[in-house]
């Protein structure tokens, strides 16, 4: 693996959720900071949390939703920060370049999240992938690798690693038992109800659901090996929906991408109505993410007015290589009507 992505140590864990742990232990600067963009998802935040660090945020661009560079260097002169946390969500890349160097100019360590997309960046100190579920490079166990050029950190990525358990035998009856939970607790709608807190807690007492160690999975090994087609086949789907999505009621996003986790835009009209009527048509469709600052700065008021934009209108589509190409072509011309309706 560390062949494949170019890096000189690979340290395979349990999930990515827990790579980013690990190396968030490994660092020890609880006593600083760490930096997340608003739009990313929850669990890699928590990792920060449960590793004993205190996360803070940073506005998304409304070109790619991937994390400002401006609205990063504003935080970089408030804050005393420790670590910066670029993510590729949706696939869509992030300026690697220019983000590891305003943060390498303020002494940060720049760790690159790499779950939604399948390529690393040469500005990270350290880069995660993860190999769970509906990832790009999903395998039935799952898993997450740490990636790093630093012979110290990987030292003491091992040192780390031998101190956390080994992943429960019901990880997945756990997982459930956290989704039914996570759901019952966003719809509940009631007055007075403070839904953002109650996740919070949900997530801050769901540690052993997230943070475990696992047995090196051959699955990937073969997987890797599919690595290009698997490439070529999501972004031929993600072109389908760039070309035939209707134009007029969508703001498409700009960014760049080697491959697409799911196809991503803004849509412009009623976007809750949508998702409740491409649903009733069996199509998958999501609005992910919330902008995770609602859950964790509390009372703190902080305005990422990008971020907010993009959390009421977000919708992402489905690319994976099992739908056929010319079910997602009628599917689309049933999301066309649907918006052209709402
Ligand atoms: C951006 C991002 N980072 C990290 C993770 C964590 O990966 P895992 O599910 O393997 O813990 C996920 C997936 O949930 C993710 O989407």
């Amino acid at each position: 693996m560390s062949n494949l992505f170019n890096k000189k140590y690979c340290c395979f864990t349990g999930s990515g959720t827990t790579a980013i742990y690990l190396i968030l232990k490994a660092l020890n600067l609880q006593n600083k900071k760490i930096v997340y963009p608003t739009i990313t998802c929850m669990a890699p935040v928590n990792a920060a949390v449960y590793a004993g660090y205190e996360p803070i945020f940073c506005d998304v661009s409304l070109n790619n939703y991937t994390m400002d560079l401006n609205s990063l260097k504003n935080i970089l002169d408030e804050y005393d920060v420790g670590v910066v946390v670029p993510t590729h969500v949706y696939g869509h890349k992030c300026n690697m370049k220019e983000i590891s160097k305003v943060a390498h100019e303020k002494g940060c360590f720049v760790l690159e999240d790499a779950a939604q997309t399948i390529s690393l960046s040469e500005f990270s100190d350290a880069s995660i992938m993860s190999f769970g579920h509906t990832k790009i490079l999903e395998t039935e166990q799952g898993g997450g690798a740490i990636f790093t050029d630093d012979e110290r950190l990987y030292g003491n990525l091992k040192i780390e690693k031998a101190l956390i358990k080994i992943k429960p035998k019901n990880i997945n009856e756990l997982f459930d038992t956290y989704r039914e939970k996570y759901y019952y607790i966003m719809k509940n709608k009631q007055e007075g109800f403070n839904n953002y807190k109650e996740i919070y807690n949900l997530q801050i007492n769901s540690k052993d659901t997230f943070i475990y160690d696992a047995d090196e999975n051959n699955e990937i090994l073969e997987k890797v090996k599919d690595i290009d087609v698997i490439i070529k086949e999501r972004n031929k789907r993600g072109k389908l929906y760039e070309k035939y999505l209707d134009n007029s009621l969508v703001d498409k996003a700009q960014g760049m991408y080697d491959v697409l986790w799911r196809y991503s835009f803004l849509y412009k009209g009623n976007r809750e109505k949508l998702l409740e009527k491409v649903r009733e048509k069996n199509i998958d469709i999501s609005s992910w993410y919330p902008a995770l600052y609602h859950f964790y700065l509390g009372e703190k008021k902080q305005e990422f007015l990008n971020s907010k934009i993009v959390e009421e209108k977000i919708v992402n589509l489905w690319v994976n290589v099992n739908r056929a190409e010319e079910k997602i072509k009628q599917d689309i011309q049933i999301i066309n009507e649907i918006m052209r309706k709402v």
